[in-house]
């Protein structure tokens, strides 16, 4: 007997009396459910922690496919401005890479100081207009070279994902670039302030393409604006001939064309299938190249450090 209540009170660590065995059960089976309880959290909290950790990003958020954004850019007073405000539009769009291509020889120190300065992931690279497009007095070839050397590199270092020609003068609303990350060969959508109708848009009835509106058909197949398209990169480089040609005014039309085949009901239409604007062909005024700076009579002035910031074609 003795040796039993000694065994007892050695496993509960109750001290027990007379009829004390159903007590030190209750205990026993406490301190139990108790340690299952705390094991069983520490295992789960372990598992989530180790679940976290091989995660790349937050929990819960998936990689989304990129987006190739191609500006055309060149010299001229205007040009900081609009990088800088395109720039922080493309701030707020994830997994993009801004491919900024200027029309010039050589690429200018300070636009690629407002594209760090920025902070978009960005390429900058140069394509310069070919000297007998420049040399016309007729209307030039804008933004081409610029244009097919984004789909040169794209061709070179892109696999999936999705490519847009993003003007650098353009107004875009962030929401048309989470639309067009996930469309599988062609997208196209209205843009607002193209020509006497106001919007360039794809005519949609019952779900269908029957048209398109725009001021200036010009013969063209696809009557759109450049900021009204998007293209997967997959399909483009399908179509290892696809190119853009320099010719004034058909520039979409004969990139278009030149992804063939593409059947229009291929087409995805998004921006609320076209029931929406997203995207605007906005046009800044012409400012005249900055005067000179009397280097003299503003002498060691925060004038001297500023002028130097001045693009002057
Ligand atoms: C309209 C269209 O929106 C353009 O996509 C099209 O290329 C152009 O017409 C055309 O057909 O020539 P628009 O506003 O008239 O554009 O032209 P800009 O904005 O002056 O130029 C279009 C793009 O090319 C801009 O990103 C601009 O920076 C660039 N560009 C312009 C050059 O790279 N070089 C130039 O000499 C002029
Ligand atoms: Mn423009």
């Amino acid at each position: 007997m003795k040796g039993n209540y000694t065994n007892l009170n050695m496993y509960s660590g109750i001290n027990t009396s007379g009829n004390g065995t159903g007590k030190m059960s209750l205990g026993k089976s406490i301190k139990m459910y108790l340690t299952i309880f705390i094991l069983t959290t520490c295992i789960y909290m372990a598992l989530y922690q180790y679940h976290i950790s091989r995660e790349p990003f937050a929990a819960g958020e998936v990689v989304k496919p990129p987006l190739y954004i191609i500006t055309p850019t060149y010299r001229r007073p205007e040009q900081l401005a609009e990088l800088t405000r395109l720039g922080y539009t493309l701030k707020h769009v994830v997994n993009l890479l801004w491919l900024v291509i200027e029309d010039a020889n050589k690429t200018n120190p300070l636009v690629g100081h407002v594209l760090d300065r920025i902070g978009v992931p960005y390429e900058y690279m140069v394509a310069p207009m070919p000297e007998k497009y420049k040399q016309t007095k007729r209307a030039k070839p804008r933004g081409v070279s610029n244009r097919n050397r984004g789909l040169e590199y794209l061709r070179q270092h892109a696999t999936e994902g999705v490519l847009y020609f993003a003007d650098d003068d353009n107004t875009y609303d962030i929401s048309i670039f989470e639309q067009m990350r996930y469309i599988s060969k062609v997208a196209m959508w209205p843009v607002g302030l193209v020509t006497k109708t106001g919007v360039s848009s794809p005519i949609i009835k019952d779900g269908k393409l029957v048209g398109f509106y725009d001021g200036w058909i010009g013969g063209r197949k696809y009557p759109v604006d450049m900021a009204g398209f998007a293209v997967s990169v997959k399909f483009l480089k399908e179509r290892p001939n696809a190119q853009m040609p320099f010719k004034p005014g058909y520039e979409e039309d004969g990139f278009l064309r030149s992804l063939a085949p593409l059947d229009s009901t291929e087409i995805e239409f998004l921006a609320d299938e076209c029931r929406d604007i997203l995207t605007w062909h906005t046009q800044t005024k012409k400012n005249a190249p900055a005067q000179a700076l009397n280097r003299t009579h503003y002498k060691s002035t925060n004038l001297e450090h500023i002028d130097k910031l001045l693009v002057r074609p």
